[in-house]
This record gives C-alpha cells, sequence and structure tokens, in this order.
C-alpha cells in the first residue's frame, strides 16, 4: 500500500505526537522526537540524506502503513438502506415550546397502516440482512395499537424475506401503562424518553398544552413501572437554558437510575423556529458546558454509565467512523437512512426541515422508497461533502467529525458552526486526555 503523506496531519501532545488521517480518521501516537523524521516523509526520495536518517524515515513509513494510517481505505460503504424512520403521527399530548414536530390531537394525521406496513416491506427488500425501524412522532405511545400492528406485520414480513428486523423509539413516556411495558418488552422493542432534567428545567419548555409542566407525568410512570422506565436511555434537548448545566443534568439522570443520557441539540425549525432569538445554542457558552462534563468523565466519576455527548466523540476516536450515521463524511441521510412522515412523504432523515430546500424527496403514494432514495434531490443531499469546503478541507478531524449534519447546517454546503466548535473542542480534550492516561480508556471499558 503506498503512503500519502497529503493524508497526514500532526497533533503534538505533550510528550507524543498525533499523526491522524484526515481522510479515514485512523491514527498513530508516536514520540515527539519523531517530528522531523515525519516531515520528512513528505520529501523522502528528494533531499539527500544519511542513511541512518533514511532508515528511521523508512521504518515510520512501514509503522503508518501498517496501522493503515496515510493509505487510501475506503471502509464500510454505508450505500444500502438499513434504517427506516416511521413518524407514526404529527399527534402529542404534549406542546413543548421548542418541537419541531407536534399538532394538537384533533388537527393531527396518523400513518396510514398500509403505508407504513409497505414502508417496512420495501424497506426490508433494500437491507442487506437487519432493518432497525424507529418509531416516532409526534408522540407514538399516542397510537399504540398501531404499533402493535406494525410491529407484528414487521416481524412476519422480515421472516418471509429472510431479513432480520429491531425496533426501537423515541417517546415523552407520558402515556406507558402495563400493555405498552409489556409488548415492547416481549419484541424487545427499545425506547428513548425525552426528559430534559429535574421539574425546574424540563417544566421551561416541555409542557402540556394547557401550559403546565410534564414532569409529574414522567414521574408518575417512573414510580408505577420503575424497571421499565430505567431501562430507558434518557435524551434531554439542549438549548440556551441548559447549554451550561450538562453536568448537573448528566448527574441527574445517573442517580436516578436511567440506562444513558444523550442530547439533542436545538434546531430552530418549528415551533422552534419562533423561539429562536431565546433557544439558539452558544457555541462558547455550550462549550463550557460540554468541558465540565467531560471533566467529571475523566474524573472517573460516570464509569458504567453511558454520557453520550462524550462517549460519541470519544468511540469515534477509539474505533474509527462509521457506527454513528451523523459523524462520517458520508451521514445517513439518504443513504442507509430514510424517513417516512404521517402523511407519507418520504424525506433523507427526519431532522431536514420539510419546508426548506432539502425536504420531500417523494410520497409513498404513487412512490415507492426506492424512487425516492434515487430521486435527484436524494441524489444531491447524498453528494454532501464538506472535505471540499473550509474550514473542513484542511481540519485534521475531518473523517472523525463528518462535516456536522446538513440538516441543521440547513443546506449541502453549509456548515453548522456551534456543531463544528464542540467537535473541534470534543476531539482536542479527547487526545490531549488519551495522551497522558488511562482515565477514557478505563471509561469506555466501563461500558462494555
Ligand atoms: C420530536 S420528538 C418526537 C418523539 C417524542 N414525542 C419525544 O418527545 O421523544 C423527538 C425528540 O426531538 C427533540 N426535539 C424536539 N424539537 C426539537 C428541536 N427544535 N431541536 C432539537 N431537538 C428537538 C425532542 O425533545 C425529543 O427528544
Ligand atoms: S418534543 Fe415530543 S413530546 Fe414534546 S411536543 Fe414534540 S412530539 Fe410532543
Ligand atoms: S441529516 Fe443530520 S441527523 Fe440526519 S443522518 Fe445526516 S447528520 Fe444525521
Ligand atoms: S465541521 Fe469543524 S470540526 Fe468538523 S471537520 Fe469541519 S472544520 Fe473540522
Amino acid at each position: 500500500m503506498r503512503l500519502d503523506p497529503t493524508r497526514l496531519r500532526l497533533l503534538p501532545r505533550g510528550r507524543y505526537l498525533l499523526v491522524v488521517d484526515r481522510r479515514s480518521g485512523h491514527w498513530l501516537s508516536l514520540a515527539a522526537e519523531e517530528e522531523p523524521f515525519l516531515r520528512l516523509l513528505a520529501a523522502d526520495g528528494l533531499a539527500p540524506v544519511p542513511a541512518e536518517v533514511r532508515a528511521r524515515v523508512e521504518r515510520l513509513r512501514r509503522l503508518l502503513v501498517d496501522g493503515k494510517v496515510g493509505v487510501d481505505d475506503p471502509g464500510p460503504a454505508f450505500d444500502r438502506l438499513n434504517t427506516l424512520i416511521l413518524k407514526l403521527t404529527n399527534a402529542c399530548n404534549l406542546a413543548c415550546s421548542y418541537c419541531y414536530d407536534f399538532e394538537k390531537v384533533e388537527h393531527a394525521r396518523v400513518i396510514d397502516e398500509e403505508t407504513a406496513q409497505r414502508a417496512i416491506a420495501q424497506a426490508l427488500e433494500l437491507c442487506p440482512e437487519r432493518l432497525w425501524v424507529i418509531l416516532h412522532g409526534g408522540e407514538p405511545m399516542l397510537v399504540w395499537e398501531l404499533v402493535e400492528r406494525i410491529v407484528l406485520r414487521g416481524e412476519a414480513e422480515a421472516r418471509a424475506q429472510g431479513k432480520a428486523i429491531s425496533f426501537s423509539g423515541q417517546t415523552n413516556m407520558t402515556r406507558l401503562d402495563g400493555r405498552i411495558a409489556g409488548f415492547s418488552l416481549d419484541h424487545d422493542i427499545l425506547w428513548g424518553l425525552s426528559i430534559d432534567g429535574p421539574a425546574p428545567v424540563n417544566d421551561a419548555l416541555r409542557v402540556g398544552h394547557g401550559g403546565g409542566g410534564s414532569h409529574a407525568l414522567f414521574a408518575e410512570c417512573l414510580r408505577r413501572f420503575p424497571r421499565f422506565v430505567r431501562s430507558c436511555g434518557v435524551l434531554s434537548t439542549i438549548t440556551a437554558l441548559n447549554q451550561e448545566s450538562l453536568l448537573a443534568t448528566a448527574r441527574h439522570f445517573r442517580d436516578l437510575g436511567m440506562a444513558s443520557w444523550d442530547w439533542s441539540l436545538f434546531q430552530p425549525i418549528g415551533r422552534g423556529r419562533d423561539l429562536a432569538g431565546r433557544l439558539q445554542l452558544d457555541a462558547r457558552a455550550l462549550g463550557r458546558g460540554w468541558d465540565a462534563l467531560f471533566a467529571a468523565v475523566e474524573g472517573r466519576e460516570f464509569n458504567g454509565f453511558p454520557v453520550k455527548p462524550v462517549t460519541k466523540y470519544l468511540d469515534n476516536f477509539l474505533r474509527g467512523p462509521g457506527h454513528n450515521m451523523c459523524m462520517r463524511a458520508r451521514c445517513g441521510a439518504g443513504r442507509d437512512l430514510l424517513s417516512v412522515s404521517a402523511d407519507g412523504t418520504i424525506e433523507a432523515c427526519d431532522c431536514i426541515d420539510p419546508v426548506g430546500p432539502l425536504g420531500g424527496l417523494g410520497h409513498m403514494a404513487g412512490g415507492s422508497l426506492a424512487s425516492a432514495r434515487a430521486a435527484p434531490l436524494a441524489e444531491r443531499i447524498r453528494s454532501r461533502d464538506m472535505d471540499r469546503n473550509d474550514p473542513c478541507a484542511d481540519c485534521i478531524w475531518f473523517a472523525l467529525c463528518g462535516g456536522t449534519c446538513l440538516a441543521h447546517a440547513g443546506d449541502i454546503d453549509a456548515l453548522w458552526p456551534e456543531a463544528c466548535a464542540m467537535a473541534q473542542l470534543a476531539f482536542d480534550r479527547i487526545s490531549l486526555s488519551l495522551a497522558g492516561s488511562d482515565a477514557l480508556i478505563d471509561y469506555a471499558g466501563s461500558l462494555r
């Protein structure tokens, strides 16, 4: 394999030098003294250098090639659909102030059952082995009987096609009952639960249609079904109001005994558009909040508890890009992911603004997932390559970051500045920490 030194970027990390392949995300940590020899790699063959220097440069070249750093490595392709988001309804019993997607129950749509089943059957045909179906909304637990029928038919269709199928979902968990918990356990439906923090934090924005906070409804479900609720991962929406209290929020959910904690960074679309002035994230304040959280993870306070705003960066750094479809150069939208809305519209990703320039690949009525995936707009979405654009074009973290979410950025060649600042901070802190201690390796090990 031929080494291409133009792919390499060097970053001093104390006594070490981090050598990153910015195209594949593979990296090596070398002694800092190797830097002059590494720099000769690009010039090797041109400059007349003594034999011992040439030998040292050659040793480095072999080390890099063996570690697949600086060599062409296409990695996994992700060119087949494997994930389908089904927005079962845009109805919701809550009216969170920032919500990008809800309607009062009486004005809302529910997905046509046959459409949902056809979407799953088509997705199974397109997927290589296993299909992940994410039940979404609005609030999916409002249409529970429909959920059961969709899951049962989906499982039967998967068996008929000789494929595997897994269901997960995102819920406000205010309508949990024994039937929902039992069916979810029987069919391995993994639920993520949305709540923003203790009552005063949560109730500032996660409110009912009458305006009152929703925390009490969650607390009641936790009281009635403690094991089931605690088996769910928590997702908190981060806005200007709670961006600096990430550590307190993570501690709160760890201490409640929840399975994990994750964040959804505020996107000013839908109803959130009207509150952008008040809720818009500030990159520096968010960075301060993340830094405090990271210090606690590094200080081993969270061993055994997945703090996903840290692990999503840490996993990519340790395992390489791919597993997280939002943090790789070619993200999932319109590639390994499609989303079907309650009205049957097919989107490349549910985060894409349906009324924006990237919304609407097609419709299940008169169309199919395959035709939507082949549509010119889907091709355009898949053509996103931030490696062509500043500031990503020369960024050391490009492969590990991917250039931020195109839905949040708003267009194919646009960048989401807050996520860019976050990624730079996170990869800087993580690489520095790994050069000086085993704390993050121990943390990653504690989560296995
Ligand atoms: C739209 S909800 C649908 C599922 C369910 N009703 C729930 O609350 O989990 C999915 C997730 O998106 C988050 N969310 C809603 N509006 C958002 C926005 N404008 N920016 C970022 N996340 C948002 C919610 O807090 C929730 O965690
Ligand atoms: S975030 Fe979820 S619970 Fe809140 S209004 Fe939107 S759909 Fe409903
Ligand atoms: S559009 Fe954004 S949220 Fe959707 S898959 Fe791509 S990076 Fe992820
Ligand atoms: S978005 Fe920022 S951190 Fe990510 S690759 Fe581009 S410049 Fe680098």
